[in-house]
This record gives C-alpha cells, structure tokens and sequence, in this order.
C-alpha cells in the first residue's frame, strides 16, 4: 500500500466523540514505552504525525489519523504504566476497554510486545482479553534493531510457546523497527488485507 496522505483528525478520552465510524479503523496498543507512536511515524512516512517520547507515559489520548481520506490509525496510550496515580490509570484503561469494545469499525487491533523481552504476564492478559472479548488483534515486535536476528527469533520462538499454551495457533505476527523500517511492507500489506472497503 502506498501512504499517499496522513493527517491528525482528532485527540479525545470518550469513544462517542471520535470520528464517526464510516472508515476503516487500526489501532495500536501495548505497554508503555514500547514504541505505538514511533511505528505509526514509522508506517505513515511521518515523522513527527504521532507524539513519541523517551519516557513512558507520552501518548495519553486516543488519537485518530486519517490515512489516505480511507481509513484510520488509531494510537492509545500504552497499559501498564505504574508512574501515573492510580485513579488516572483506571481512567485510562476504562477508556481503552470501552473503546475496544464498543468502535464499530475496528478492524484490528495491533499489540506491541518489545521484542527484547521474555513473555510478560501483563500482555499475556491483555492478548486473552481480547480473545475472550472477540476483539481481533495481532502481534507486531518492536525495537529488533536492538537484537540480533538470532535473539529475536529466540525470544518469539519463547512468545510462541507461552501462546501456544492457550491458543490453537500463534497469531499473525510481525517483526518491525521503527529505526529500520523493518516490517512496514507487510504490515500496510496486512491493513491492506483486511480492509473490507
Ligand atoms: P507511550 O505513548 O508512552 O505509551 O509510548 P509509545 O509506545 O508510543 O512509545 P514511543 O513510540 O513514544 O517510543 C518510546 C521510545 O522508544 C522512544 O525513545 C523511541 O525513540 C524508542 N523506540 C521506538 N521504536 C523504536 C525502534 O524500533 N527501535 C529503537 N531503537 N527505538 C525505538
Ligand atoms: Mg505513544
């Protein structure tokens, strides 16, 4: 796919006021930190579209991009983050929750996982929240520049198997870097795909 336009729409906390479900729609989501922003710059071709920062916590708003005049990108802030006080995080993860079950057109939701990482518990849950929830979603690794190809395997190979525990089989997966460019072809291949319209 060619992104021949990419363009900030709205930022909001209330699933009604996002812009109305007539197109589309991606969304990013992971922990803190795990680079949703830096992916959505990365696979628009802009590098300043979605706010990314070094410290965790930057992305606090569901933020739609207009992609094309055809469909959107959603960014959401990262889960997890144990900085923010309690009441705010609720906040957030109530909104989260509602607006992945509720936006109509959500066609998938991509789950970052930091490709350096063993398995983490807390994706694990979330990754099952969304199954029993009947939210489609797929897995993108982050940040494989900072692996080798050997370790990164390893580390999916670790992914697979902690999947494999409670899922017939390993859901769509892709190896990305956002330094890189590593995997934008085929994740716009895959938005591609799924996209109905
Ligand atoms: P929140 O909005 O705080 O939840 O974070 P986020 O998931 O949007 O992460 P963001 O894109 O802001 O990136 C976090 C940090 O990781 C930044 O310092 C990025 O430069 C860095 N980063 C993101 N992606 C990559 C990558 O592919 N490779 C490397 N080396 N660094 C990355
Ligand atoms: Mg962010």
């Amino acid at each position: 796919m060619i992104i021949r336009s990419a363009s900030f729409v709205i930022s909001n906390t209330e699933v009604n006021k996002c812009p109305h479900p007539d197109m589309p729609e991606y969304a990013f989501i992971g922990r803190s930190n795990v680079g949703k922003s830096s992916l959505i710059n990365m696979l628009t071709n802009h590098k300043k579209l979605a706010k990314t920062s070094g410290k965790p916590g930057k992305t606090q708003l569901i933020n739609h991009f207009l992609i094309n005049e055809a469909w959107y990108l959603v960014d959401l802030p990262g889960y997890g983050y144990a900085k923010t006080s309690k009441s705010n995080r609720k906040k957030w993860s109530a909104f989260i929750d509602e607006y992945l079950l509720t936006r109509k057109n959500l066609m998938n939701t991509f789950i970052l996982l930091d490709s350096r990482l063993a398995p983490q518990k807390i994706d694990l849950d979330f990754m099952m929240w969304c199954a029993e929830n009947q939210i489609p979603f797929s897995m993108i690794f982050t940040k494989t520049d900072k692996l080798s190809k050997v370790a990164t395997q390893k580390n999916i190979a670790a992914y697979k198997r902690e999947m494999l525990k409670y899922w017939e089989e390993m859901p769509t997966y892709f190896i990305t870097s956002s330094v890189e460019g590593t995997g934008r072809d085929q994740v716009l291949k895959y938005i591609d795909e799924v996209n109905p319209l």
